[in-house]
């Protein structure tokens, strides 16, 4: 019996623990691991995060560690410290940390620093541009994990260019002869699992009826800081949808909210803002759309997991696959390439399967099973 402890604390990372935390206490899986879900507060409203825990049936965190706002050092500081007492308390036998947040590079550097194990889901992703808090986050995370859970093969490949391999079968891994491996993408088993769940919500609960969506919209989110935090890109990129004659459904990111409040800018009035909304409503948002204009990671690879095309608002991407196979254009804050990204014809021709076949979850408990 392998005892587990999962830290999370953003939204994406619900999204991620939602699929691995419910196989743990699946039958198939509930005599081999235990879990102490850890949440460390980043996120805290209610619809970034309870309504997540709600919908998508995650187990209630056993802690909460209530670390939320603040700066990068002194956010990432105390959830150092409240995660160094947790896991002194509870010796898991490894950490899980998910993705490139803060809370997963402080699970990765408390966990490390007492010698305990860390598994790190979504290894590998590189976006090569280090002025992004995630860039260095996720690269920090790779370098502390004996577990290198990648969702891509462009992700395995990455952590080789860096040095990084596979340890071989056999040979127990450790954070200096490491296990590299390609599970697929957690989030692609959550887009299936959840979209059923969704589908079986009676028509009145669905999210368009409730909004009074009837005509074709186009999906926008935006909470990046190179972009919230910047008022000339954020200027940039509003006056582009605003001009773009297209019907845009915004779910605003507190981040943003806060941001567009102090430059004081508006938004344009074919923008429709509305609160975050949760997993389930998303889904439904992510099917109906038109299309989608976003800087999320997630939701780029949402939109491609639906087929519908993606103009991402970023100088890169990590999930480059969803560029190469033509359904997604990375734009920067360029209001001539914005525009004419949103008015391409819709990408022809299949979707291949890049992001493994809905069974990551399964494969990281397997990877885990030592
Ligand atoms: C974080 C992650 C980012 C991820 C995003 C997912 C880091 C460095 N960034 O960015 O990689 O894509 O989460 O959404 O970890 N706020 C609220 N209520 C909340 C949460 C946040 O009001 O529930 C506001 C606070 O003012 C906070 C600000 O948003 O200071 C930013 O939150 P923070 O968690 O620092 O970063 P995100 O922009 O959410
Ligand atoms: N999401 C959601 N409601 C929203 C916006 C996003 O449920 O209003 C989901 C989205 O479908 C995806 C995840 O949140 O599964 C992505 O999180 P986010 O964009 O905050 O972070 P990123 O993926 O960029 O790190």
């Amino acid at each position: 019996m392998h005892h587990i402890m999962s830290i999370i604390g953003a939204r994406p990372q619900f999204v991620k623990a939602a699929v691995v935390s419910r196989l743990i206490r699946s039958e198939a899986w509930r005599d081999r691991f235990s879990e102490t879900l850890v949440h460390t507060g980043q996120h805290y409203d209610e619809n970034m995060s309870a309504v997540f825990f709600r919908e998508m049936r995650i187990p209630e965190p056993d802690i909460n560690l209530g670390v939320g706002g603040g700066s990068h050092g002194s956010m990432t500081g105390r959830m150092l410290e409240g995660l160094e007492r947790l896991i002194l308390e509870r010796k898991p036998d490894l950490v899980l940390v998910y993705g490139d947040t803060n809370s997963t590079l402080a699970g990765a550097l408390a966990a490390s620093k007492l010698l305990v194990p860390v598994a790190h889901v979504e290894a590998g992703l590189r976006s090569f541009n280090k002025r992004m808090p995630e860039e260095q986050n996720r690269i920090l995370a790779d370098r502390l994990s004996t577990w290198l859970l990648c969702p891509t093969e462009t992700a395995v490949r990455n952590l080789s260019r860096e040095g990084v391999e596979d340890t071989g079968p056999g040979a127990a891994p450790t954070a200096d002869s490491p296990r590299v491996a390609n599970v697929g993408d957690v989030m692609y088993d959550a887009s299936l699992f959840y979209r059923s769940i969704a589908a079986e919500r009676p028509a009145e609960d669905r999210a368009l009826r409730r909004l009074g969506i009837d005509g074709p919209f186009h999906l926008l989110t935006l909470h990046r800081a190179e972009n919230s935090d910047d008022r000339g890109r954020l200027a940039s990129i509003l006056s582009a949808l605003g001009s773009s004659g297209k019907s845009i459904l915004f779910p605003l990111h507190p981040r943003t909210r806060k941001m567009l409040e102090a430059f004081g800018l508006t938004v344009p009035g074919n923008v429709r803002v509305i609160e975050p909304v949760g997993f389930l409503d998303m889904l439904d948002l992510e099917r109906e759309c038109e299309g989608v204009i976003t800087d999320s990671g997630g939701v780029q690879k949402e939109a491609f997991f639906f087929g519908k095309p993606c103009v991402t608002l970023r100088d890169q991407t990590e999930w480059t696959e969803t560029v190469e196979s033509g359904w997604n254009r990375v734009v920067r804050a360029e209001p001539r390439a914005i525009l004419s990204a949103l008015s391409a014809p819709i990408p022809s021709g299949s979707r291949p399967e890049l992001y493994g076949s809905g069974d990551a979850g399964e494969r990281i408990l397997a990877e885990l099973d030592h």
